[in-house]
């Protein structure tokens, strides 16, 4: 599995994802999503492509299991966590139906920057 071209080519997709609801934002004039946009481009695209450009240039951290956890991690953490966020922020669930969700969603992307972190100092 190419671990930096799959990062770079979700983290554009979050891009295009992120710049439509931006798009949508500024013409209609709704704000509400506005912390949606902000984590599609951030925690999507800006993250990924990050990721994906460091283990393009350091290929010794791509060749490993870590980077493979890392894209998972990222990858499932980041879905559901967004989703669950378009959720309350459109009224579809409250504060309190985020556990037990959100919070494990948050933990795979803690996780995948942990096996990030850890494959840094050990191959960077
Ligand atoms: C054509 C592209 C884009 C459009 C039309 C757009 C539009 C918007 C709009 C309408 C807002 C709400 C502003 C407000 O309520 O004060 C916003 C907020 C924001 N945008 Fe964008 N945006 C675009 C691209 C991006 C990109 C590429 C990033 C990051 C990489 C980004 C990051 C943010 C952040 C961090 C906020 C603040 C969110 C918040 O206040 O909760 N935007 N954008
Ligand atoms: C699991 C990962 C993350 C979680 C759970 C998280 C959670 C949050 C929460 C709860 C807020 C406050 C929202 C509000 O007041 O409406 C926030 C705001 C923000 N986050 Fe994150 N965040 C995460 C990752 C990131 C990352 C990776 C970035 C940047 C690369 C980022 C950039 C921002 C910015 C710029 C704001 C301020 C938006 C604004 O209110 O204008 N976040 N985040």
């Amino acid at each position: 599995m190419q671990i930096s071209r799959n990062f770079m080519v979700i983290g554009v997709a979050y891009l295009v994802l992120g710049i439509v609801l931006g798009m949508y934002m500024g013409g209609s004039g709704d704000h509400s999503l506005a912390p949606l946009h902000a984590h599609i481009n951030l925690l999507g695209f800006t993250l990924m492509t990050v990721f994906g450009l460091v283990y393009r240039v350091i290929p010794a951290m791509a060749a490993t299991s870590l980077a493979r956890a890392h894209f998972w991690l990222h990858l499932a953490g980041s879905v559901i966590l967004l989703i669950m966020l378009s959720m309350l922020l459109t009224g579809r669930i409250t504060e309190a139906g985020m556990p037990p969700l959100a919070p494990l969603a948050e933990l795979l992307v803690l996780l995948g920057v942990a096996s990030f972190a850890h494959n840094v100092w050990r191959n960077a």
